[in-house]
């Protein structure tokens, strides 16, 4: 099935990065955002977090790569330093516990630290699901904090598509 929101994400990722920068995927989930990751920064480094030792587990078998570190931890406990860019994809491990998906409160916690810890000219990439009502409210949310962001600061673009696919969120900073 075409992808659109992922193709738009990858195609901003290929522009922003540089091979030697350190990224964050803050829901690893079966690992094909963070391999594309990987590949983009080979003298770099990704930091992929997950709740689920399960998701992680499926991302080590997929990723053949060792530029990247496995977290089992929630992304509201972000890591320290500064990184080029923040990948969430919202919702619940495909194929797996559509219990333990991402929540609105938790995820815009985590994005207000993400914020904190871009690097000026780097990016939060939000991929959201409003096709069912949780996930319209989590992307509802998302805006609203978005919204609340300094225009003079981040500059924020909103993807949408007829028909009602995923949205993307691709937010970068301007300045501090
Ligand atoms: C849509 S999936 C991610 C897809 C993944 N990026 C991929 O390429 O396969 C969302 C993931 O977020 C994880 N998740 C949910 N709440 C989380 C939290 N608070 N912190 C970190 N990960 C979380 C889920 O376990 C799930 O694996």
């Amino acid at each position: 099935m075409h992808k659109p929101h992922l193709d738009q994400a990858y195609i901003y990722w290929k522009n922003l990065l540089k091979p030697d920068d350190h990224v964050i995927d803050a829901t690893c989930g079966n690992g094909k955002d963070a391999l594309r990751l990987v590949e983009l920064v080979p003298q770099g480094h990704v930091y992929a977090i997950d709740i689920q030792e399960i998701a992680l587990q499926k991302a080590r078998e997929l990723i053949p790569n060792s530029n990247i570190s496995y977290l089992l931890q929630s992304h509201t406990k972000l890591l320290t330093g500064e990184f080029k860019l923040i990948v969430y994809n919202l919702g619940y491990l495909p194929g797996g516990n559509k219990n333990l998906t991402t929540l609105t409160e938790t995820t815009v916690e985590s994005l207000a630290k993400a914020s904190q810890i871009i690097s000026i000219g780097g990016a939060l990439s939000i991929m959201c699901y409003p096709g069912h009502p949780e996930g319209a409210l989590e992307e509802q949310a998302v805006q609203k904090w978005a919204e609340g962001l300094d225009p003079q600061k981040w500059l924020i673009t909103h993807h949408t598509w007829r028909e009602k696919s995923p949205t993307l969120f691709f937010i970068l900073k301007l300045k501090k």
